[in-house]
C-alpha cells in the first residue's frame, strides 16, 4: 500500500528512485510519481497505472536531472487514481514537495482552515494538506515547520519532504506507517521497506513513531517532534539479495511457494532442541504459561485463516479456550478480555493497521500480547510484548503462501509448548508429533512436485464463474485459505463453507459443472464430509477432493482426488494447502492475470 523512496547524495536521484519503487511494486498501487530538484527548482512527473509508464515518461529517469528527490507509488484512498491525485504534492509556490503513505484523518478540518486562509487545493487527497500546512509554518527552518505540522495532523503517515530552499537536505517522518532510512558512501535513502534499498545499502535504521530524520548526502540526524536530537542504532540487513528477486521463477508467488519447505524448516528447527519445544522469545516462565486461561487470536486475511487453524490446534492439544477475531472487528466490538487472557496477533507484514490497532487495544487494557510476525523490526514486532518470528524472509507476492505456512508452524509450536507445560498430551504422543513436524518440509516438497498435474486440472477452470471450497473443522480453515488464494489472484468468485452449512443456503448456487473443492483430512469428520460431497454431486457439482493417502474409497464420490501424505491430523493444513495454492496460482496464470500484483490489492494494508 503506497510506496515511498527518496535519495540524496552524489548520484542521479531519479534512476535510484525508479529502481527502488520497482522493488515496492508488490505493495500494490495504481499511480506513481517522482520529484527531483534540478539545481534551480523541483520538477515533478506523475502517471497513472504501472510504474513502467512513469519510467517511459522520464526515459528511465534521464529527463529528471538532480541528486535529491522523492518518489511514490499511490494506492488510492482519497480521490480516484489520476495524475492530479498522484504524489508528490506541492505547495502553491512549488517550493515544498511531499510524498505520503497513510491517512491524515483530520484532513477535512485542516483543509477547511487552510482554504479560509487562502490556500487553494488542486487534488482530492488528504496528503495535499501536509504540503500547504508546511508552507504555512515554514519560516526558513524546515525542521521547525515539520514539527509544527506533526502537532496538527492526526492519523497515520510516512512522509518524504523536499524543500527547494534547502536542496542539501531531505526529510523523512513517520507515525504508524512503515519507513526506513539507509546510508552508503554515495548518499542516504528513505524507503517504505528494505527491498527498495537493498541494492544500495545494508545499513538501515527503522524510523520510530513520530521521529523525524534529516538526511544529507553523507549523514543523517534523528529528531523527536520537539526537535530534540536522538541517537539511533543501525540494523545490518543480512538477507540474501536474491531473496527479494524472482531467481528465474515466472512469478514471486511461484518462487515463494517453492520456498515453503525451507520456510517451514527455518521456523521450526531453532525451536526444537533435544526433542523439546523451546520458544525463548516468549519470555514467559512455565508458571506464567500455565496461568493463561484463554487466548484471543487476532489477525486479518490469510493470517486470520492461520489463526483459525491455531484455534483447533491450541484447543485440541492444550485444552485452552481460544477465540479468533478479525482484527477489524476486534477493536470495535468492545471485546471481553478476562483476567488470565493472552492476545496473539498474527501478521506477515507487521504493519497491518487493523492488527496493530487490536494489539494496542489489548495492551491498553493491560493484556499481554504475543506477535507472530514475519517482518523483523516492523511496528507489530516492536510493540508486542514478545515476538515469535516466522522466518519466511521477504515475501513479495501480494498473495501470501510461505508466510502463511510459517504462521501455521509457529502456532503448532505454541500449542505444543502450552500442551507441555499443562501436561495435556502424553510424552509418547508429543514425541510422535515432533517427528511428524520434522517430516513436513519433505512432504511439502513432494506435493510441490505435483504441480504439472494440478496445472492441467487448473486449466480447465480458467473460465469458471464460481468455485466453492468446503470442509469441516480444520478442513474448513484450509478451505477458507484455498478460496482466498484463488479469488484474490484469479478474480473468480469463490466462497468457502463449513461443509455441514451448505444445505442451509449455499447449495442453491450449485449448478451443473460447478467445481466444489472438498477438503477431507480430518479422519473423524471424513464420513460427514463425504456425505456433503454426495449432496453437491447429486446437484451437478464436479467434486475435487483433497484427502489423506489411503482414503481411496473417496474416488467413488469425487471426480478428481489429490492425496496428501500421512501426518498428525492437527498438522494437515500444512500439506493440504499446497495443492490449493498451486490450483489458485495456475488458474490465475491460465487467465493471464497479474499474479504477483492483483488488482485493487496491497501487500501491506496500512489503512483501516
Ligand atoms: O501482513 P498481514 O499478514 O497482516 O496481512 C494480512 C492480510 O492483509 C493478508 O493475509 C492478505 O489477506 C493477503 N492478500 C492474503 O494472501
Amino acid at each position: 500500500m503506497c510506496g515511498i523512496v527518496g535519495y540524496i547524495g552524489t548520484k542521479e536521484a531519479a534512476p535510484i528512485i525508479l529502481d527502488g519503487l520497482s522493488k515496492l511494486e508488490y505493495r500494490g498501487y495504481d499511480s506513481a510519481g517522482m520529484a527531483v530538484y534540478d539545481g534551480h527548482k523541483i520538477n515533478i512527473s506523475k502517471s497513472v497505472g504501472r510504474l513502467k509508464v512513469l519510467e517511459e515518461l522520464t526515459h528511465g529517469g534521464e529527463t529528471m536531472k538532480g541528486c535529491v528527490g522523492i518518489g511514490h507509488t499511490r494506492w488510492a484512498t482519497h480521490g480516484a487514481p489520476s495524475t492530479t491525485n498522484a504524489h508528490p504534492h506541492f505547495n502553491k509556490k512549488e517550493t515544498i514537495c511531499v510524498v505520503h503513505n497513510g491517512i491524515i484523518e483530520n484532513y477535512i478540518a485542516l483543509r477547511r482552515k487552510l482554504t479560509a486562509k487562502g490556500y487553494e487545493f488542486v487534488s482530492e487527497t488528504d496528503t495535499e494538506v501536509v504540503a500547504h500546512l508546511l508552507d504555512y509554518y515554514y519560516k526558513g527552518n524546515p525542521l521547525e515547520a515539520i514539527t509544527k505540522v506533526l502537532h496538527r495532523v492526526e492519523g497515520s503517515y510516512a512522509l518524504g519532504v523536499v524543500f527547494a530552499e534547502h536542496p542539501d537536505q531531505l526529510f523523512a517522518v513517520r507515525k504508524d506507517s512503515p519507513l526506513i532510512v539507509g546510508q552508503n558512501t554515495d548518499g542516504c535513502y528513505i524507503a517504505s521497506d528494505v527491498p527498495a534499498v537493498l541494492k544500495y545499502t545494508r545499513k538501515v535504521y527503522y524510523v520510530d513513531n513520530q521521529e523525524i530524520v534529516r538526511l544529507r548526502g553523507d549523514h543523517m540526524h534523528f529528531y523527536t517532534v520537539d526537535e530534540e536530537e536522538l541517537e539511533k542504532e543501525a540494523v545490518y540487513i543480512d538477507w540474501d539479495a536474491n531473496a527479494a528477486e524472482k531467481a528465474g521463477y515466472e512469478h514471486f508467488m511461484l518462487k515463494e511457494m517453492y520456498e515453503q519447505p525451507k520456510t517451514v524448516t527455518d521456523t521450526l528447527s531453532p525451536r526444537i532442541q533435544d526433542d523439546d519445544i523451546v520458544i525463548e522469545e516468549l519470555n514467559m516462565t512455565d508458571e506464567e504459561l500455565s496461568a493463561i486461561k484463554k487466548i484471543h487470536i487476532v489477525a486479518c486475511g490469510s493470517a486470520y485463516h492461520a489463526g483459525m487453524t491455531g484455534k483447533y490446534v491450541l484447543e485440541g492439544l492444550a485444552r485452552i479456550p481460544v477465540e479468533v477475531d478479525l482484527a477489524s472487528e476486534f477493536r470495535y466490538r468492545d471485546p471481553i478480555l478476562e483476567e488470565g487472557a493472552m492476545v496473539v496477533v498474527i501478521s506477515q507484514s507487521g504493519e497491518t493497521a487493523d492488527t496493530l490497532a487490536a494489539l494496542r487495544e489489548a495492551k491498553k487494557r493491560g493484556f499481554r500480547v504475543l506477535g507472530i510476525v514475519n517482518v523483523v523490526g516492523s511496528s507489530i514486532a516492536r510493540e508486542a510484548d514478545s515476538v515469535m518470528y516466522t522466518w519466511a524472509g521477504p515475501e513479495i507476492a501480494v498473495a501470501t503462501t510461505k508466510a502463511y505456512s510459517a504462521q501455521l508452524i509457529a502456532l503448532y509450536l505454541l500449542a505444543m509448548k502450552f500442551a507441555n507445560v499443562r501436561k495435556t498430551v502424553a510424552q509418547e504422543e508429543m514425541k510422535e508429533m515432533l517427528e511428524d513436524l520434522k517430516k513436513l518440509p519433505d512432504q511439502i516438497e513432494l506435493l510441490l512436485g505435483n504441480k504439472k498435474r494440478i496445472q492441467r486440472f487448473a486449466n480447465r477452470y480458467v473460465g469458471a464463474k464460481d468455485i466453492f471450497f468446503v470442509g469441516r473443522g480444520i478442513d474448513y480453515a484450509i478451505s477458507l485459505e484455498g478460496s482466498l488464494k484463488l479469488k484474490e489472484i484469479s478474480y473468480i468468485h469463490s466462497e468457502a463453507y463449513a461443509a455441514g452449512e451448505l444445505k442451509h443456503g449455499t447449495i442453491s448456487l450449485i449448478e451443473e459443472g460447478t467445481l466444489v473443492a472438498a477438503v477431507a483430512t480430518q479422519q473423524h469428520l471424513y464420513a460427514k464430509t463425504v456425505s456433503n460431497m454426495v449432496e453437491v454431486k447429486a446437484r451437478g457439482a464436479f467434486v475435487l477432493a483433497v484427502t489423506n493417502e489411503g482414503n481411496h474409497d473417496i474416488e467413488k464420490v469425487a471426480d478428481y482426488v489429490i492425496y496428501i501424505p500421512e501426518t498428525h491430523p492437527l498438522f494437515a493444513n500444512s500439506l493440504a494447502i499446497i495443492p490449493l495454492q498451486l490450483f489458485g496460482y495456475y488458474v490465475a496464470v491460465g487467465k493471464g492475470c497479474d499474479v504477483d500484483k492483483p488488482r485493487n490489492l496491497a501487500k501491506s494494508v496500512t489503512v483501516e
